[in-house]
């Protein structure tokens, strides 16, 4: 063990305390560590303490199934689809193995995905239809700086001609005025010149593209870095094309390249357990938010381009029905990497945007949290956000019931590489006429990556994460709270044993257990080394499976509209306090937008209970939900998946 001396850092003092904490609470007696260790393994596996605190276990998951879980999400089947695209390992890209594994958590089976793209750091949502959309990812991994021995930059290439497309094979040379040449990495293609009026009025508009040049010569000689466009001869063109057709560019450095966004989207078909290819997205992304509206359709929001350039506020949208994604000029907006951005209930098409973001971005663009109204594209800010300047990496969330519509925001911290962490718990209700964030709590310390999962009985539960930047300084935090929003109490939990930074994630599943998975430091415990990516998975039985008998529910409507009433069978009716619908999780970059609970009104029958689903799409968008049935000491049902339609 490391000597912890007073030097020892936040975190670890954090961690510390937390065990003593629970420790403490035993009045463990003054034995040897070895002794203190068994006691506490006594103690925490005592049916008292877990009816309190609840229980962590391993997932003995099967070596050749364990996959770098980047993206996790609870399909209608009951199954996890947990992804991993090349999952952050250059050589696994390199090679083109993409990996997704398939859990279910019922019959504890696993089966490995056909992946056909890297979706690795791509973005997705649930269709109404229960498909997931999973949009962008790695087009090409980052270059750090050092290792960048060519100078390398985006070239933007004009066609002038109406008459003649212009076909650029990889490997095309462009020529600057001095000499320098710079070659293509793809091959490209430019359409014909627009050419709008007649006679002496015609008007012809160029057609533009931008390519991906590396300079022919090593070394700063090439490096090209000016406010200016410089203008660029290229080769392999014939006749009147050389004068028609040539490229500007006036950044081509020997910088870190960062990663590369890919236009490609998926649907994920939970029936047939397969991928399968739609229209590309307009512009290629790389961390961007995809949120499902109203209607069905999804929003992609952010990310970096197929140039790793952070997108300047070009969104566009996915229409189910014709798969074809479409950019919205009427929706620019610019938002940090895989921004929080939740559906609204009520009047209108609004997105509420907590200020949760992960990865990339300018500190001072799209940072405040507030009201997307997307009829008009205008927004509100809504103030009161403690550490505002750290919700990079923070968490979010609507609590339940959603009905309330308040938001919470838990941790994050300073934006990119930085060792700022907060343990801001910060609340807002948008119901009233001016919302504003209030304080509603503080975890012990500074916690960035928090995974936040609501439970069936309208709790939080807040685990994992780390006080530093991806883990550094061994700054893992093995705490589990739960947060009750109607009290506004915080409660420690049992601690997890796996600890979680980036790259990692928690959803709950069906049975109202919750797992955790994923996590990917960038150094190891002593900071000496590269990290190594966490593939183990731990289940949390949270202290509502401790109480006794559950409640059930045997029977209903696999499929009710919005508005509608539907009967479930149910044993005992009388022992029904609440009914939940549960959006399930798909959940990346602690950026989980899809879960939510709503509070559905029932009327309890002769072992019936009469359901009705509320009629309002930002509150309820169509799509599968679990619904739980919970009784008067909060214990739930085992959910019972309903298509809302
Ligand atoms: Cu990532």
């Amino acid at each position: 063990m490391r000597n912890l001396g007073p030097s020892m850092r936040p975190a670890a003092w954090a961690r510390r305390l937390a065990i003593v904490g629970v420790i403490g609470a035993f009045n463990v007696p003054v034995v040897a560590p070895w002794a203190q260790a068994e006691y506490h393994d006594v103690q925490i596996n005592r049916s008292s303490y877990k009816a309190q605190h609840g229980h962590w276990d391993m997932l003995p998951v099967p070596k050749d199934y364990q996959v770098r879980s980047i993206h996790a999400a609870l399909l209608y089947t009951g199954k996890v689809l947990l992804i991993a695209g090349s999952g952050n390992d250059r050589k696994s890209f390199e090679a083109g193995t993409f990996k997704s594994l398939l859990w279910d958590p019922e019959t504890n089976k696993y089966k490995l995905i056909h992946t056909p793209d890297d979706m690795f750091c791509g973005g997705h949502a649930f269709l109404p239809d229960g498909k997931l959309l999973i949009a962008g990812g790695t087009k090409r991994y980052e270059v750090l700086e050092g290792e960048v021995h060519n100078a390398a930059g985006v070239m933007t290439v004009s066609n002038e001609s109406p008459d003649q497309a212009v076909a650029l094979p990889k490997g095309t040379p462009f020529r600057a005025a001095d000499g320098r040449v710079y070659r293509t990495q793809e091959a490209a293609r430019l359409p014909r010149a627009a050419k709008t009026g007649a006679g002496r009025a015609v008007k012809v508009t160029a057609s533009k593209t931008e390519v991906w040049v590396m300079a022919e010569v090593r070394g700063k000689g090439s490096v090209i870095k000016t406010t200016k466009m410089k203008k660029f001869k290229v080769g392999g063109m014939q006749g009147a094309q050389r004068r028609n057709v040539y490229g500007q560019a006036n950044l081509i450095t020997l910088d870190k390249q960062d990663f590369q966004g890919e236009k490609e989207s998926y649907l994920f078909d939970p029936a047939t357990e397969r991928y399968e290819k739609v229209d590309d997205m307009t512009l290629a992304r790389w961390y961007p938010t995809l949120v499902g509206l109203k209607d069905g359709k999804v929003l992609s929001v952010s990310g970096l381009d197929a140039f790793g350039r952070m997108i300047e506020g070009t969104n566009e949208i996915y229409d189910p029905k014709t798969k074809q994604w479409t950019v919205r000029e009427d929706l620019q907006r610019t938002f940090p990497t895989y921004p929080s951005l939740f559906l609204m209930m009520g009047k209108g098409n609004r997105l509420f945007y907590t200020g949760s973001n992960a990865g990339y971005g300018s500190p001072e663009v799209g940072r405040v949290p507030g009201i997307w109204n997307l009829d008009k594209n205008t927004f509100r800010k809504v103030p009161g956000l403690r550490a505002p300047d750290e919700t990079e990496t923070s968490g979010s969330v609507l609590l339940s019931p959603a009905q309330d519509q308040k938001y919470m925001i838990v941790g994050g911290g300073g934006v990119g590489e930085s060792h700022k962490s907060t343990s801001r718990m910060d609340v807002v209700d948008l119901k009233k006429d001016n919302p504003r964030f209030k304080p509603a709590g503080n975890l012990a310390t500074g916690t960035r990556y928090p995974n936040l999962v609501l439970t069936p009985n309208d709790k939080v539960v807040i685990t994992g994460g780390s006080s530093d930047y991806r883990g550094k300084g061994d700054s893992n935090l093995l705490y589990c709270n739960m947060y009750d929003p109607k009290t506004g109490a915080l409660k420690q939990m049992a601690d997890p044993t796996v600890g979680h930074n980036y790259h990692a994630e928690a959803l709950l599943l069906p049975d109202g257990r919750i797992i955790t998975m994923g996590s990917d430091p960038l150094f190891n415990k002593d900071d000496t080394g590269p990290g190594t990516f966490e593939k183990r998975i731990e289940i949390y039985t949270p202290p509502y499976l401790y109480q006794g008998k559950r409640p059930e529910l045997t029977g209903g409507p696999r499929e009710l509209a919005q508005g509608e009433t539907g009967t479930f069978t149910t044993p005992d009716p009388s022992a029904v306090e609440t009914v939940r619908l549960v959006r399930p999780s798909a959940v990346t970059h602690v950026t989980d937008v899809e879960q939510r609970a709503i509070a559905l009104k029932f009327e309890r029958g002769d072992g019936t209970l009469d359901v009705t689903v509320p009629k309002d799409a930002g509150l309820v968008p169509a799509g599968w939900y679990m619904l739980f049935a919970n009784d008067a000491h909060g214990t739930p049902s085992i959910a019972r998946w309903v298509h809302v339609t």
